[in-house]
């Protein structure tokens, strides 16, 4: 069995195209907050899918609110509604105070639409078509033309120019370096609230509340990109809610589904009134009747397992423990974080030792080449951050 593993990935590497290095090991089935290769050897997870499976593998209601909708109905089209994304839409409305529902299938989809919709906006008040975005540098937005295009790491940018023009990149939580940028053209201001990819970086309340109040003085659109922070992440349901402020637009996605491939893009009324019509925007597959089942249950669910209070309980615990193995491993430069999104900083790569923490048993994941990036599912327990620690003190002896 263990050569079928190695088999398979083998022929991965003959098919699949060459742009992720790839752990050596083949999942095949996940219970609760574990994970199972194709020996049957079990694996604790601290990734759940980069943020994705909040709710932990196999959850029993959710796979059958899936195979439920599977038997119904899968698809339809955007011409012609469907009960379980407008059931959705309402939700995602009621928890997070936004007015607007666009469904896409992907985070980097559901930015191209918060761009879309800052430049319409923008495009109505003065028909211009020269506005400018103001985006961080360090954050990630995704892979497309223009989610690429605000993300703030030139190496992923450099190969793809042109890109699609008038971005400017400010420092998160430097409120002056955003002020150097704006321009009587700035039409939107772009930030992840807590920046992933770039190093777990979370905003400073103080800046956040000055970004919101130079936008509102100025009618700029503040876009705030929740895909990796937000659904209940940092212990509340959009990390945005800790702040005391509110976007113009938001981005959701990863967790949004719970696996199921599903993103969005929401904005206010009044930007929704003052932005895309019929015809601006559209997408195939986007809110399908699956994806619209898997968004309801999940918030169902979210309510149900008191989601959000054990993040709150369990991310302090989780902090605690991360700061002893800081205490006790030199090599670690500075932990931080907020809720289930924590990175331990290294003054090393980190590749070898998420290496030796999945040959010992515990999924792990990077951000950048020096942060361990700490995304565990939402339910783990405070005996699961235990026997995580455990693991991770053993992969760094
Ligand atoms: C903050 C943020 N925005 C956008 C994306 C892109 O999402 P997707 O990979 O679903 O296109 C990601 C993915 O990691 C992300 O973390």
């Amino acid at each position: 069995m263990a050569d079928l593993m190695k088999e398979y990935i083998d022929e991965a590497e003959s098919v699949l195209l060459h742009t992720y290095n790839r752990y050596q090991v083949v999942f095949d089935h996940g219970d609760g907050v574990h994970l199972y290769d194709m020996n049957g050897k079990k694996y604790l997870d601290f990734v759940s899918g980069i943020g994705v499976f909040a709710l932990g593998y196999n959850n029993k209601e959710y796979n059958d609110a899936l195979k439920a909708q599977i038997d119904k109905i899968v698809h339809t089209s955007n011409y012609y509604y469907n009960v379980p994304a407008i059931e959705a839409a309402k939700k995602i409305k009621e928890v997070s105070g936004m007015d607007r529902v666009f469904f896409t299938n992907s985070g980097a989809e559901a930015v191209e639409g918060a761009i879309k919709t800052a430049r319409k906006y923008a495009y109505l008040k003065d028909g211009g078509t020269d506005h400018e975005i103001i985006a961080m540098e360090h954050s990630f937005h995704g892979r497309t033309m223009g989610a690429l295009s605000v993300t703030g790491t030139p190496k992923y940018r450099e190969a793809f120019q042109p890109m699609i023009g008038n971005i400017k990149f400010a420092n998160l939580n430097d409120i002056d370096s955003v002020k150097a940028q704006i321009t009587d053209k700035t039409c939107a201001i772009i930030m992840e609230t807590v920046q992933g990819e770039g190093g777990i970086h979370p905003s400073d309340k103080a800046f956040l509340q000055e970004v919101r109040k130079i936008c509102d003085e100025k009618d700029i659109l503040l876009i705030l990109d929740e895909i990796q922070c937000g659904m209940g992440r940092t212990g509340t349901m959009f990390a945005w809610q800790d702040y005391g402020v509110k976007p113009d637009v938001m981005t959701s996605a990863k967790a949004l589904g719970c696996g199921v491939p599903v993103g969005a893009f929401m904005m206010t009324e009044k930007v929704a009134q003052n932005s895309l019509v019929a015809g601006d925007h559209g997408t195939t597959y986007g809110g399908n009747p699956l994806a619209g089942a898997a968004i309801c249950k999940v918030f169902e669910l979210f309510e149900k397992l008191d989601v959000l209070n054990n993040v709150k309980e369990v991310s302090n615990y989780l902090y605690e423990r991360l700061e002893e193995v800081k205490a006790s491993c030199p090599d670690i430069v500075d932990h931080r974080g907020k809720g289930f999104m924590q990175g331990l900083e290294f003054n090393k790569p980190v590749a070898d030792i998420i290496c030796k923490a999945l040959d010992n048993g515990l999924v792990l994941i990077n951000a950048g080449t020096n942060i361990i990036r700490i995304m565990p599912p939402l339910i783990i327990t405070k005996d699961n951050v235990d026997e995580m620690i455990e693991i991770l003190k053993k992969s760094l002896s």
